[in-house]
């Protein structure tokens, strides 16, 4: 593998990274768990996750690629020939996603068309659960949503365009363009946001620390699993993009630019968002914390009726779903490169035909999703992949390669040898004993919610 695609620079490969980084997670998930758990005190327990999971692990998936210079599986494999099914449970969880992450896309593609004549109406929730996905119906399987189908369609081929020209030519240079612009784009909103009528109550609501809460172990579990699924962590998706970093780059730096850009990101979108919330509030007579909300809901039931009342709704509307689009865009591509770098190697094909190959077979999958009994499981299935698939696959890394292969110490030196900051005991206690206690706990604290 001497002519190993590589970025063309370092910008090119911070800027993947933190498009991989940057979604849906730091628009819609962020800003309701911090509000739930805590407030301004969440950013405790958040900090110190960020601190003793999120970039030490960011760190080890960043010098695996570079040491091994493989996709995940290959990678594990290298480490010890036992281990290369965790690279394969980290590629199909990401395989999973990529079969209904798109779906999301293009709801908020058709959202971005929709905001140019605000189509929605002034019952966006009947208008999204009715008129658009026609969720009401339970239907079956069979039958198929055309409303989803054509735009999903055309985001399968956007991503599988930008993947098909390959690292540099295709996702380097479209995180060029999408990265800076999501940032110009979400920052006129935000600014938009703190200066409508009501803001400040938001903003007060989100930041208002509740410190009671930080005794809570389910505060600190939220705090882990934000961070986590927002740093994309085990999905292989690190581990692969670093693969194609040149030999001489830094590791240690990367890491640390990579989590606090996420950070910053995700605290810019709680402001919006509260601002946002903040002005419903006011305009409807209700407290902020009536009409909180996170996820699905908000981004297209929750926002379109706020920016339906917004001055220059159009517009903004565009812009908020645009934003959307392009971070959603940007983590699905990192999704699928890892099946793609996955399958590539193990069968040992030319990119092109990985690329029809792993992507035309999630392609198929995501049809499902386009039928109305799909659209209908598309919450539980993403449940389960993020509350037991991705912490197992956390669990399964860290102790495979702290406790069984012991390659803590051997990782650390590859990594100090070529970056600026140098790791230290800290490192190899942050993840070879708080990460798997933390993960372990998370889960079972999942499975004992799940069973009562
Ligand atoms: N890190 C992304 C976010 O915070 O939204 C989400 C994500 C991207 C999750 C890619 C999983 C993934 F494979
Ligand atoms: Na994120």
């Amino acid at each position: 593998m001497e002519n190993r695609s590589q970025w063309g620079t370092r910008l090119g490969f911070l800027l993947a990274a933190v498009g991989s980084a940057i979604g849906l997670g730091n628009i819609w998930r962020f800003p309701a768990t911090a509000f739930e758990n805590g407030g301004g005190a969440f950013f405790i327990p958040y900090l110190f996750a960020l601190l003793t999971a999120g970039i030490p692990l960011l760190i080890m998936e960043y010098t695996i690629g570079h040491k091994y210079r493989s996709s995940s599986p290959r990678s594990f494999s290298k480490i010890s020939k036992g281990m290369e099914w965790i690279g394969w449970w980290q590629v199909l969880i990401s395989f999973v996603i990529s079969t209904y992450y798109p779906i999301i896309i293009a709801w908020a593609m058709m959202y971005a068309y929709f905001s140019l004549g605000t189509k929605w109406g002034d019952d966006p929730t009947a208008f999204f659960t009715g008129d658009f996905l026609n969720l009401a119906d339970p239907g079956t399987f069979g039958s198929i949503v055309p409303n989803v189908m054509i735009p999903l369609l055309v985001v399968w081929v956007l991503v599988l365009f930008i993947l098909g020209r390959g690292v540099k030519k295709g996702i380097e240079i479209a995180n060029r363009i999408f990265i800076p612009t999501l940032f110009i784009v979400f920052l006129i909103i935000v600014i938009r946001a703190v200066t409508l009528p009501g803001a400040m109550e938001g903003l007060d609501a989100f930041f208002k620390p509740d410190w009671n809460k930080i005794a809570d172990g389910s505060v600190w579990v939220a705090a882990y699993g934000q961070i986590f699924f927002s740093l994309s962590i085990a999905f292989a998706i690190m581990i692969t993009y670093s693969s194609y970093l040149p030999k001489k780059s830094d590791i240690t730096n990367n890491a640390f630019i990579t989590g606090f850009a996420n950070s910053s990101f995700e605290l810019l979108a709680g402001i919006g968002v509260f601002a946002v919330l903040g002005f419903m509030a006011v305009q409807s007579g209700t407290g902020v914390a009536e009409v909180v909300e996170g996820g699905v809901g908000l981004a297209f039931m929750v926002f379109p009726e706020i920016i339906s009342q917004m001055p220059a709704a159009s517009f903004f509307g565009f812009l908020f779903f645009a934003s959307l689009f392009l971070a959603g865009l940007s983590s699905m591509v990192s999704i699928s490169e890892t099946y793609i770098a996955g399958v590539q190697e193990k069968f040992s094909i030319s990119r092109g035909k990985a690329v029809l190959f792993g992507g035309g077979l999630s392609l198929i999958a995501s049809l499902f999703y386009a039928t109305q009994g799909g659209l209908n499981l598309l919450d539980t299935v993403d449940y389960f992949i993020n509350n037991y698939g991705v912490a197992l696959a956390g669990l399964f890394e860290v102790v495979a390669i702290a406790w069984f292969a012991r390659s803590l110490q051997d990782l650390q030196s590859h990594a100090d040898a070529v970056s600026d900051i140098k790791l230290g005991i800290w490192w190899r206690i942050c993840l070879g004993i708080i990460t798997p206690i933390v993960l372990g706990y998370m889960m079972l604290q999942n499975l004992k919610t799940d069973l009562t």
